[in-house]
């Protein structure tokens, strides 16, 4: 059976009106409503999870969205590279970057192009990376294994190195000790930023 586009909005549209009574509402702040309010209600489960906790704090980052002055990020992942290709800003020790946490601050720093950060062996070579793990700043995850992505850079702004990078997607690579990706170091680790309307920002 073949239905027009004109037939199936119209039949959704009564389907909808059929089921709209008046004693509908719109779930709104339920706080006891358990499928809604899936969220930790103490700050203790933030504090036991959170990575640089008095490095990225709120006095660093006034607008930081975090449940106390100690700060820190729960938005991470240990061991695994989550970062995507658009746009690559790469720190190296030698610019400062002597940890995930000087990473993480790196992408908080810079809310108008960074939402995602890696902090991982690149295998830069010595005079550049000093041997070191480094800092690698995007403004997209990666994306998934069936989706490839191809840009009309005519229509794209501030999208930097872009085609340097291969835009197909994949399932998120770990992070590794060595070149040759054998050793896989569970010290790598990549997170994600977000900046909203408010201005407040998450990590
Ligand atoms: C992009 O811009 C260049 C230079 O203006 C033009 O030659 C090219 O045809 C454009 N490509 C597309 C896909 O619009
Ligand atoms: C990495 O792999 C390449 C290509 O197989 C090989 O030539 C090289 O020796 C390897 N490097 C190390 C450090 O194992």
């Amino acid at each position: 059976m073949h239905f027009s586009t004109t037939t199936i909005l119209s039949t959704i549209i009564l389907a909808s009106s059929a089921f709209a009574g008046p004693l509908d509402s719109r779930d709104s702040d339920d706080s006891s409503n358990p499928d809604l309010n899936i969220f930790p209600t103490t700050a203790d489960a933030y504090e036991n999870y959170a990575i640089c906790k008095n490095k990225i704090t709120k006095d660093r980052f006034p607008s930081l969205a975090a449940p106390s002055d100690e700060g820190g990020c729960v938005r991470y992942y240990p061991g695994i590279d989550m970062t995507g290709v658009v746009t690559m800003i790469d720190l190296f020790f030698k610019d400062g970057i002597s940890n995930a946490c000087d990473c993480a601050a790196a992408c908080l720093d810079r809310p108008l192009t960074c939402t995602n950060w890696v902090f991982k062996h690149t295998f830069a070579g010595a005079a550049i990376d000093s041997n070191k793990r480094s800092c690698t700043l995007y403004s997209s995850p990666n994306i998934p294994t069936d989706v490839t992505l191809m840009y009309h850079l005519n229509g794209s702004v501030g999208t930097g190195v872009i085609g340097m990078n291969p835009q197909q997607g994949g399932d998120a690579p770990l992070t590794f000790l060595d070149v040759n990706n054998t050793m896989v170091d569970k010290f790598g680790v990549s997170g994600f930023m977000s900046r909203d309307t408010n201005g407040l920002q998450y990590c």
